[in-house]
């Protein structure tokens, strides 16, 4: 067996001092992460909306709130990942674009029920109205819990112009005329209506139609290999 009797150099010094290998460390893991980090908050496809993509319309945005407010964050996800089982069920998996307004984000970390993200126009209204109030009334094994006072209660309008207000310091971009519009578009509605509201509007801006539509106009010729076979349910 070799004998180290004599002085350690290069490589040899670093895995044999416990301070120096640690300082090395945490400076690769450093500059590694601000290189794939950092260039996220300036690259367009990342802080740009897409296409389609606008800031919520009053009445859905109480509906988000109440969304929030209800917990549905903690049974459904937002978020589909590119994955082919997921894209499948699901549709086009998610971009970063279709969440710029998003505040706070409602991607969730758990599924016990579907994921949300691509729920919009999936369903009527009078199905969602039907499910809130009772989810077995339509899926008789569902163990979603019913939300009966949604109908009943009204939206609070009053408040809607402060959170544009608050949201427009966050860069979403609310004019003032629908800022004094918000409290008048959603008075009178009820919760059930405006959760309604928000959840057909999930998603819609990105679906495999619009996909192959954007890509026929980019390349006539081409065949469309992404497109889908028509989506699963
Ligand atoms: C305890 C977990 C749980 C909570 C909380 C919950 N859900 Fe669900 N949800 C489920 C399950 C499980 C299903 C699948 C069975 C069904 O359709 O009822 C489901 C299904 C759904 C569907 C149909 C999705 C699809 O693609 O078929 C919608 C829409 C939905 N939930 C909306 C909501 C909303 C809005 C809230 C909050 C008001 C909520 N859920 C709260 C568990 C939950």
């Amino acid at each position: 067996m070799a004998q180290h009797n004599h002085a350690p150099s290069g490589h040899e010094r670093i895995e044999t001092n416990n301070f120096l290998m640690i300082v090395l460390i945490t400076l690769v893991v450093a500059v590694g992460g601000l290189v794939e980090i950092v260039p996220l908050f300036f690259q367009h496809s990342t802080t740009k909306p897409i296409e389609g993509v606008k800031p919520y319309p009053a009445l859905q945005l109480a509906g988000r709130d109440i969304y929030i407010r209800e917990g549905c964050y903690v049974c459904h996800s937002q978020m589909v990942r590119p994955f082919h089982a997921e894209t499948l069920r699901y549709g086009p998996y998610s971009v970063a674009g279709e969440f710029v307004y998003d505040h706070p984000f409602q991607w969730g970390s758990k599924r016990t029920g579907p994921d949300l993200a691509r729920v919009g126009g999936r369903y009527s209204d009078e199905w969602h109205r039907v499910h809130l109030n009772n989810p077995r009334d339509l899926v008789p094994e569902s163990n979603m819990p019913a939300y009966p006072w949604l109908e009943r209660r009204t939206v609070d309008a009053d408040a809607l112009p402060g959170k544009m207000r608050a949201l427009r310091t966050l860069g979403v971009p609310y004019t003032d005329e629908e800022i004094a519009k918000a409290a008048e578009e959603v008075k009178g509605k009820t919760e059930l209506e405006a959760l309604i509201a928000y959840l057909q509007g999930l998603g819609t801006a990105r679906s495999w139609d619009k996909l192959a539509a954007q890509q026929s106009a980019q390349a006539p010729a081409a065949p469309s290999a992404d497109a889908a076979p028509t989506a699963a349910q």
